[in-house]
C-alpha cells in the first residue's frame, strides 16, 4: 500500500488533481490518498465550485492560509503543512502546477525525506520576473519524479541536469479534465448566455498576471485595448478577484461585460462558444488549443511553446495596442476540430497511476 498526499491550493491546481486522484482511486487496495488543500484560494468562486464540479474529494486538511506576500504565503504554507507530514508520514507528495503552494508543499516533504511527484514539470517561460517560474525551476529540481505534459519539459529538465530516469512523459492532466466534462459544459451555453446577458458573436477575455495588472500603467492600456476590441464584438470578462480591485470603476466600454470568475463548467463553455479568447492564463493556453479556438496571449512569453507551435495560440508581447486588429484577424484561425497533441487525450492521470503502480511491485 502505498500513501500518497496531494497538495493543492489555488484555482489551476483542482483541474490538475482531479483526474489524479480519480485514476489512484481506481487501486484502492495499492493507493491510500489524502488531500490536503492549502487555502491560498479560498472565495467560493475560486475553490469550493471547482471541488463540486470535478468531483474532488473534500479535503482532509484545509491548512486556511489565505493572501498575503509571497514571503509570507509561501512560509504559512510551510509551517501548517509541516505537522501534517509528520502526522501522516506518507510515501509520496504530489503537487501540480506552479503556485505557491507547490514549491512550498515540495520544500516541506523533501526536507522531511518524503519523496516529491511534480505534475505538469519541466514547463520554462525562461522570465524569471515570474513567480511562477521560479516556483517551477525550484520544484523541479527537488522533485524525485517529473511527469510532464509536452515533450519540450523533458529537453527542459534534461538541460537542467535532471536525471532523465526521474521524467516521465505522461501527457496534460488538465486536458484530461477538458475531455471529461467537455460535453457537460457545453450542455450549459443556453443557459449562462441568458443568465450573463451575452450573445454570440463574442469575445471572452482574462486577466490577471501581476505583470499586466498591479502596474495601473500597464492595466490601463489593456482596458483601452479591451475597450477597442469590445467595439468589434462585445467581450465577456470574468474578473479575478486580484485584477477587480485594480480596474479604475467606469473605465470599461459598455461592452464589456463584466462577471464574477465563472465555474470550471461555466468557463469551457464560455471559451468553446467564444470567437477568440483573449487572455494571460498558462491553462487557457493549453485549453484552447484542444478547442481550436484561437487565443491571443497578453504575454511576452510562454511556457508552453507547443500551443503556438501547434496550437491556435499566439503572444501579443507589447503589441497591446493592436488587440483590436489582432483579434479581428485571429476570427479566421478558429478549428472546427479539436488539435490532436501527443497525450493530450485524457488519459495522462492514467499514465501517471501506472507509473506508480510500476514502484509498488
Ligand atoms: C495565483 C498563482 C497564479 C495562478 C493564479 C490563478 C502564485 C504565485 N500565483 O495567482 O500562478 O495563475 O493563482 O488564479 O501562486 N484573492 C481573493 N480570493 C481568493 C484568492 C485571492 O480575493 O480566493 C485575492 C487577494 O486579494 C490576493 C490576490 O487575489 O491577494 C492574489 O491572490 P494570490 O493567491 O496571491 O495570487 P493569484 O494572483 O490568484
Amino acid at each position: 500500500m502505498m500513501k500518497i498526499i496531494h497538495c493543492v491550493g489555488a484555482r489551476p491546481n483542482f483541474m490538475k488533481m482531479a483526474p489524479v486522484m480519480a485514476a489512484f482511486s481506481q487501486h484502492p487496495d495499492q493507493f491510500q490518498q489524502i488531500l490536503v488543500h492549502t487555502g491560498q484560494h479560498y472565495d467560493a468562486k475560486m475553490s469550493d465550485v471547482f471541488f463540486d464540479e470535478l468531483g474532488l474529494p473534500k479535503p482532509d486538511v484545509n491548512l486556511e492560509v489565505g493572501s498575503g506576500t509571497h514571503a509570507v504565503q509561501t512560509a504559512q504554507i510551510m509551517t501548517r503543512f509541516e505537522p501534517v507530514i509528520e502526522t501522516h508520514m506518507p510515501d509520496w507528495v504530489f503537487v501540480p502546477g506552479d503556485v505557491n503552494s507547490t514549491i512550498a508543499c515540495a520544500l516541506v516533504a523533501t526536507k522531511l525525506g518524503v519523496k516529491v511527484a511534480h505534475v505538469e514539470a519541466g514547463l520554462r517561460s525562461r522570465d524569471r520576473g515570474m513567480p511562477e517560474e521560479i516556483n517551477r525551476i525550484l520544484t523541479d529540481q527537488i522533485a524525485d519524479l517529473l511527469f510532464t505534459p509536452s515533450r519540450d519539459g523533458d529537453e527542459n529538465l534534461a538541460q537542467e541536469g535532471i536525471s532523465r530516469s526521474k521524467i516521465k512523459f505522461v501527457g496534460n492532466v488538465m486536458i484530461d479534465t477538458l475531455v471529461r466534462l467537455l460535453p457537460q459544459a457545453t450542455e450549459r451555453w443556453p443557459g449562462l448566455q441568458q443568465r450573463l446577458g451575452i450573445r454570440a458573436p463574442f469575445f471572452l477575455a482574462t486577466l490577471h498576471r501581476p505583470a499586466n495588472v498591479d502596474n495601473p500603467e500597464s492595466l490601463g492600456k489593456l482596458v483601452d485595448a479591451l475597450n477597442q476590441v469590445s467595439a468589434i464584438h462585445p467581450v465577456l470578462f470574468p474578473i479575478h478577484p486580484r485584477t477587480r480591485i485594480r480596474i479604475v470603476n467606469g473605465s470599461l466600454s459598455g461592452k464589456v461585460v463584466l462577471c464574477d470568475p465563472l465555474s470550471y463548467l461555466d468557463f469551457v463553455a464560455a471559451q468553446s462558444e467564444a470567437l477568440v479568447v483573449i487572455s494571460d492564463s498558462g491553462g487557457v493556453q493549453e485549453e484552447t488549443t484542444y478547442l481550436g479556438v484561437p487565443c491571443l496571449t497578453l504575454r511576452s512569453n510562454t511556457e508552453r511553446p507547443i500551443t503556438i507551435s501547434e496550437g491556435t495560440n499566439r503572444l501579443l508581447g507589447d503589441r497591446v495596442d493592436s488587440l483590436a486588429e489582432e483579434a479581428g484577424a485571429a476570427v479566421a484561425r478558429r478549428r472546427s476540430e479539436p488539435s490532436q497533441l501527443e497525450y493530450w487525450d485524457g488519459k495522462a492521470a492514467i499514465r501517471i497511476a501506472a507509473v506508480m503502480q510500476s514502484l509498488l511491485s
